[in-house]
Formats: structure tokens, sequence, C-alpha cells
């Protein structure tokens, strides 16, 4: 199993991945009614997206795990600049791993290059999103030395057109 940089050729290989986890994800929250959500919804989700690919792509902070020429972990990264107090700083947008080949320290190799890459290229800081009853990443994340304070992220959709401001 190798762990390498992002390359443009692993689009298909790593697209596939990142849906089955989103699915997975979804599948516990929506109770299976993925297919029943909107095809060019779906299509816009997660940092594989056709929107998204290329900033991921280019940002030198993705990493895939290979293994016999198939994708069987991903996570995705770029540097964001003067935010939280910080000039720079390594966003983990999402990461993931083939269940067959989950719990064989991929997604901490993944993770780990990722970081020293991030802290290479003068991050002074990580932040990764994580679900907060996401367990498995938890641990993972702690395992590096990552911790959890109490903050979370309020959210608010702005292309929402009911949205009275
Ligand atoms: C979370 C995920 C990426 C972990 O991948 P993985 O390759 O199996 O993780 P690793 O084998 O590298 O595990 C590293 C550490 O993470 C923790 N961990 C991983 N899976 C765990 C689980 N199911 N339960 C508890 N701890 C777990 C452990 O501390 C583990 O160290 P250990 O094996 O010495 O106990 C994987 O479960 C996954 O793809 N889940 C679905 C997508 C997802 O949730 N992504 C995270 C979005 S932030």
């Amino acid at each position: 199993m190798e762990i390498r940089p992002l390359k443009v050729r692993d689009i298909e290989g790593v697209r596939n991945l990142e849906v089955s986890c989103i699915r997975e994800y979804f599948g516990e929250v929506l109770e299976n009614k993925w297919e029943e959500l909107p095809e060019d919804w779906k299509d816009g989700l997660g940092a594989s997206s056709r929107k998204h690919f290329k900033a991921y792509l280019d940002s030198g902070l993705s990493f895939v795990a290979v293994e016999d020429d198939e994708v069987v972990g991903f996570i995705f990264a770029q540097m964001l600049h003067n935010i939280c107090d910080e000039e720079n700083l390594l966003w983990i947008e999402n990461m993931g791993v083939h269940p067959y080949f989950r719990r064989n320290a991929i997604a901490y190799k993944l993770l780990r290059e990722c970081v020293r890459k991030g802290r290479e290229m003068g991050a002074t800081v990580a932040h990764s999103m994580i679900q907060g009853d996401n367990v498995p990443s938890i641990m993972l994340h702690k395992k590096l030395g990552f911790f959890m304070d109490r903050r979370e992220v309020a959210l608010l959709d702005l292309r929402d057109e009911n949205l009275r401001l």
C-alpha cells in the first residue's frame, strides 16, 4: 500500500470512494433515502466534486492510499490564510478509507502525511471537519494529537432564497 499525493488520474477512483463514504454517513442519518436525493445535488457533494477537485489537487496537501492501482483511501486538504488568528491554517475537508481496508492504519498514515506536508508548507495549525458523533474519526485524530474543544461551527445557508437579511 502506497501513500502518495493526489493526481488527476485518481479522479474516478477517489470520486467513487468519497461518494460511498458520504453515502455511508447519509445512510445513517437519512435512513437510507440516498436514492431519493436529487442527482445534481449529490454530484455537488464532496471535495472530489467537479467544482472542488482542482482546488484540492492544486493544494499539494491532498493524498491517496493506493493498493494494486486502486484508490483505497483519501484525504482532501488545503491551506487557508488569515483565519482563526493564523496566517496559514491547514484545513482538512474530508478523508475516508474503503471499508475492506479499515483498521490497517491507512487513515493514520494519510492524516500524518497531510499534517507533515502542511507544516512543511508553513501551516501553524490544522483544523479538521469531524461530525461530533463520528467515534472512529475522533479517535483517529486524537491518536495524532488533535484535540477537540467545545467549539462548534454555526452554519447559515446564504443560497437560501427565503433568507431575510
Ligand atoms: C474514520 C476512518 C477514515 C478511519 O480509517 P482507518 O484507516 O480504518 O483508521 P486507522 O486504521 O488508521 O485507525 C487509526 C486510529 O483511529 C481510531 N479508529 C479507527 N477506526 C476506529 C473505530 N472503528 N473505532 C474506534 N476507533 C477507531 C483508532 O484509535 C485507531 O488506532 P488503533 O488501530 O491503534 O486503535 C474510516 O473509518 C472511514 O473511512 N470512515 C467513513 C468516512 C469517515 O467517517 N471519514 C471521516 C470524516 S472526518
